[in-house]
């Protein structure tokens, strides 16, 4: 049995995720932090009570892995406790500067503890990630269609990108081949342009959650690889798979995609 703690417990991915470890019958949930509702039950399904110090919770619980869906701004420090701590984090929190998971991948060495960083836990999204970089090889034109709901206050989404810069690595240096020269009559039509020249068009509007559209193109032929995220639980199968395998392993990890 893994010993797990939550970060966030309170929150909106913190629920799911504490439901989910209840769910799961290698997984028992040990501890639940969070700024708010201090001493409350976390769930209906746990007798676990909200604690205030993540610090006091890990030290009067011990956890084997602590799962963080926090606040930006909290993420780094939560991480760093848990590492001086003996704890492994999972992390899903976003956020993390570049700098910030560069002292997080030494101190997880240093502590020989394995530490894993998600920025997206859906294994739906991360498999169509992977098609796309697969498909990239075959297909000289290629543009992204993100979706999401008109809360999301950046654009385009980290998914976007990061699916842009796989693609990208397959070595082509543009994904505009043979288009004619062109010219936008309404400001910012085309979409943004990203790596590799792949255009990136950020649809925002209630009734979504995350979607994502990768579109190839070639002479008589489209490809369309596409995801749908419809609720919250799309992640948790990600988040578990994490869990137990850093339960067992001492690597630091960025991405879930690396152990897929
Ligand atoms: N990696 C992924 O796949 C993925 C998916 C969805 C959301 N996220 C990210 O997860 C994070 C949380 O999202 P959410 O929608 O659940 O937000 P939320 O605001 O609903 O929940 C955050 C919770 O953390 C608590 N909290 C804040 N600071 C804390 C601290 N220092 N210690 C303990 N608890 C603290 C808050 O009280 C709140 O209950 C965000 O950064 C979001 O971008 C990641």
């Amino acid at each position: 049995m893994i010993r797990v703690g939550v970060v966030g417990a309170m929150g909106k991915m913190g629920q799911e995720v504490v439901r989910a470890v209840c769910e799961d019958k290698d997984l028992e949930l040990v501890c639940a932090v969070d700024i708010n509702q201090i001493d409350k039950e976390v769930c209906a399904m746990s007798e676990v009570r909200i604690m205030g110090d993540l610090k006091a919770a890990i030290l009067s619980h011990k956890p084997d892995v602590m799962i963080d869906f926090t606040q930006p701004k909290y993420v780094f420090e939560n991480a760093k406790t848990c590492l001086e701590n003996g704890v492994r984090p999972v992390i899903g929190t976003t956020g993390l500067s570049d700098e910030q998971i560069e002292v997080l991948n030494a101190m997880s060495q240093a502590k020989n503890l394995g530490c894993l960083i998600a920025p997206n836990f859906s294994t739906g999204a991360i498999l169509m990630m992977m098609f796309a970089k697969q498909a990239a090889k075959y297909f000289d034109n290629a543009e992204i269609i993100e979706l999401h709901h008109n809360q999301k206050k950046d654009a385009p989404s980290g998914t976007a990108i990061k699916t842009a810069l796989m693609m990208a690595e397959s070595g082509k240096m543009t994904f505009e081949n043979g288009n004619c020269a062109e010219t936008e009559t309404i400001q910012g039509s085309r979409g943004g342009k990203s790596y590799s020249d792949i255009h990136i068009h950020s649809v925002r509007m209630p009734g979504y959650i995350a979607s994502q559209e990768v579109l190839f193109g070639s002479s008589g032929q489209i490809l369309s690889i596409r995801h749908d995220s419809m609720d919250r639980q799309c992640y948790m199968s990600g988040v578990k798979m994490a869990v137990k395998y850093i339960a067992e392993h001492n690597e630091f990890i960025y991405g879930l995609e690396k152990i897929m």
